[in-house]
């Protein structure tokens, strides 16, 4: 079992697979105490590492000091207002007036399997696979209830977390935090890494040192954000890619979130994650419960690469659902940059018929096809198609595209409304709003209030018609605001706070809805690229665009941080035209293609206005996606672009070793009297592998030690492909 009681010691003992976590229950009031979070030990009582036996003490030896016990104890779920003044939690307030909140251990359950989190997206796994324990603590002066909630993969090494908390009292009480994670690790010689950006430049690596104080992030923009990632991971200051202990911690939320690592007085460090406390208040009237979403602990011993792949495979396997989880995706086109707003049913027309003598598998209607849409100004929420532009419909485009052996996609951006719309004419009221207040607009356009029910209704209803009156077979859900404004005009003033949480339930009921009714639909989630790049998303939706940064260079960067946590399955990566329309880089076509491989694949330009020599190179690269697709899964980063520029290579090996293939791209050239030696990662060490072009043969540990020479490429941004087969054991 890899959960374990032991009554001896008052603990419990969680066992993935080279991981261990302790938690103790601790003196006569029950104090719940973190004990342990690393490499897997056998011991039942570790207990000492606490240091009860040194002052403070514990309070039933010397309650005169108990503020100074509860400041510096290894807490398990910290709460606020009593004495420990590290970051805390929990946090309510009470009719009459109290914030301050204190739980001790009540009972616990160990079962196998996983339980659902109402409403909420989170990781999955079966009995055989997972195991989960329950520790119900109580605030017996509030009656508040606290179940915190453990759930171990056994076969990775993944302890998943989250939080129940029920009012018990025979009065409302208002949760004003509620994180859904916290450990107190006994150090604080650690670094820590975060990913940040902006629109069009996400999942930029940040690594500092945590520090005595403060350390975080957040979001209170309603969403994960372009601005910083929903993750964080500590470790050793020495880790690297391949070496050292990494904590990574990652929440499945897509809305406003707080991590933070927090150095103490005694050089320890806190790391706690939830739903962000700013703005929030939740109502639980007597006998209601709140369930605060999960967050996912993955332990390394062998460095940030190991810790990356936990993730991968985590997401892989026990988060993405659905018809397309371990599918090949379809090698779409996507006429946004080839079209933006300028297209009719001619215009697509021609694109597909170009597309699919290449290869080309599905065509992606982007913006701009509904009420009278011609640029970004107007029309959302009105979901109807504009036969003005789809001149004979919406089937007859469908049908033409199906004909010609492609399947069809559309994109939608349902959270949102245009001032300049039908539906905001008849409902002004149904965007998220300040009464008399004037709204702040971004892209001209309010989001719709997803709390609200009759909304929810509206915005599924219209979705639904447009999907059943055509073969669609793809859904690009697209989101380009953030919220602000935020209240409306139903909900009483002691729930207004709850807006934003209900906004984000609201948004998971309609995808869930969506995939419910539509399970052959691939969903994609966007959010002007990667604002939304979080494991709550991929629960619904198998890939999201992770930026509408096209580039291939800037891609490097993006990609590279992107797969810190995301499975490289997931990532959307699509080849768009030179120069490039953000940046203005021109770079080869082969290396925007190489570059895309990395991800699901596709194009994002006007195919009927390349160059030959470039459509040339669309079926060679298609077979390339269709030859390596199931081999771009466990990943080994070899560069880090953003330590050294000048190069970036990520390799891809086999579950099995079997095949191996390595990207390389060489961003700036210089003068150089050598090849660069890029040693491998992941072989076998005793096997002999086959460079598919040259027909060489080298040992698994001739190129993990000795390497493997590239040899100078001429020009910038070139790149190169390599494919080793495993020949002989
Ligand atoms: C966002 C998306 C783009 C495109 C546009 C359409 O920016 O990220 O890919 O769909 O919206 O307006």
């Amino acid at each position: 079992m890899p959960i374990h009681y032991y009554e001896k010691s008052k603990s419990f003992k969680l066992d993935a697979k080279d991981t261990s976590y302790v938690i103790a229950i601790v003196d006569e009031e029950q104090f719940l105490g973190h004990v342990y979070f690393g490499e897997k030990i056998p011991d039942e009582n570790v207990n000492y590492l606490m240091r009860l036996e040194e002052p403070p003490f514990i309070p039933s030896k010397n309650n005169r000091d108990r503020m100074s016990f509860l400041d510096s104890f290894p807490t398990e779920y910290s709460t606020g207002g009593l004495g420990d003044f590290r970051e805390s939690c929990l946090q309510v307030m009470t009719k009459s007036g109290i914030s301050a909140c204190g739980i001790f251990y009540n009972s616990h359950k160990i079962y196998e399997g996983k339980p659902k989190l109402k409403g909420l997206p989170a990781t999955f796994g079966g009995e055989k696979d997972c195991t989960t324990l329950e520790i119900t603590c109580m605030d017996k002066n509030l009656n508040l209830e606290v179940v915190l909630i453990y759930t171990v993969f056994e076969n990775l090494d993944v302890i998943t977390r989250s939080v129940r908390v029920k009012n018990c009292s025979n009065e409302d009480i208002i949760l004003t935090r509620v994180l859904s994670a916290c450990v107190d690790f006994d150090r604080i010689d650690m670094d820590m890494i975060t990913l940040h950006g902006s629109w069009a430049r996400e999942c930029h690596i940040c690594r500092r040192s945590v520090n005595l104080g403060k350390q975080g992030i957040s979001s209170a923009r309603g969403e994960s954000s372009h601005q910083v990632n929903p993750f964080l991971a500590v470790m050793d200051k020495s880790a690297t890619e391949d070496s050292g202990e990494v904590y990574g911690f990652n929440f499945v939320y897509s809305g406003n979130f707080f991590a933070q690592a927090e150095g103490c007085q005694f050089d320890t460090t806190r790391v706690i994650m939830g739903i962000n406390p700013f703005d929030f208040a939740w109502k639980l009237e007597p006998q209601e419960e709140f369930v605060a979403p999960e967050v996912v602990m993955v332990y390394s011993n062998s460095g940030i690469g190991k810790m990356s792949r936990t993730f991968h495979d985590l997401y892989r396997n026990h988060l993405i659902r659905g018809e397309y989880k371990d599918k090949k995706r379809p090698i779409l086109i996507n006429n946004w940059e080839a079209t933006y707003f300028d297209f009719d049913t001619e215009k697509l027309l021609s694109i597909a018929r170009e597309a699919s003598k290449l290869g080309i598998e599905m065509l992606v209607m982007d913006d701009g096809w509904f009420g009278k849409r011609n640029s970004d100004n107007c029309s959302l929420g009105d979901w109807v198609v504009n036969e003005y532009k789809i001149k004979g419909g919406l089937k007859y485009l469908v049908d033409e595209v199906n004909k010609l052996g492609m399947k069809f996609g559309i994109w939608f951006e349902p959270e949102m409304i245009s001032p300049d719309s039908d539906l905001y004419r008849a409902h002004q009221d149904w965007c998220i709003h300040i009464e008399g207040r004037v709204g702040t607009l971004c892209r001209s356009q309010y989001v719709l209030d997803l709390s609200r029910r009759e909304v929810r209704d509206y915005v599924y209803e219209s979705l639904r018609n447009i999907l059943l009156s055509a073969n669609i077979e793809y859904v690009k859900w697209d989101m380009n605001r953030q919220l602000s404004d935020v209240g409306n005009s139903i909900l009483p003033p002691e729930r207004q706070r709850e807006i934003w949480h209900r906004y984000v339930l609201g948004v998971y009921e309609l995808m869930d809805r969506l995939t419910t009714e539509f399970p052959h639909i691939l969903l994609e989630n966007c959010s002007g690229g990667g604002a939304r790049l979080d494991p709550g998303m991929l629960y619904y939706s198998p890939q999201i665009w992770i930026s509408d940064d096209t580039d291939a260079i800037e891609r490097l960067k993006i990609q590279h941080g992107a797969s810190y946590v995301y499975p490289v399955s997931a990532m959307g990566t699509h080849v768009s035209d030179c120069p490039n329309h953000i940046v203005g880089r021109i770079t080869p076509f082969e290396t925007r293609g190489l570059v895309a491989l990395s991800g699901t694949f596709g194009y994002e330009l006007d195919i009927t206005k390349i160059s030959q020599e470039d459509r040339n190179m669309i079926p060679k690269q298609i077979a390339m996606y269709n030859k390596y697709n199931d081999l771009i899964r466990g990943v080994h980063r070899i560069g880090n672009s953003f330590e050294n520029p000048e190069f970036y290579c990520v390799k891809y090996v086999a579950k099995d070793k079997s095949e191996a293939l390595v990207v390389y791209v060489q961003v700036l050239n210089r003068p150089n009297y050598h090849s660069r030696r890029i040693r491998l990662k992941g072989l076998r060490k005793n096997a002999f592998y086959r460079n598919e072009e040259t027909n060489e043969v080298y040992s698994g540990s001739t190129l993990m030690n000795g390497g493997f020479l590239i040899k100078g490429l001429w020009g910038d941004f070139k790149c190169i492909l390599l494919y080793f087969i495993c020949e002989q054991n």
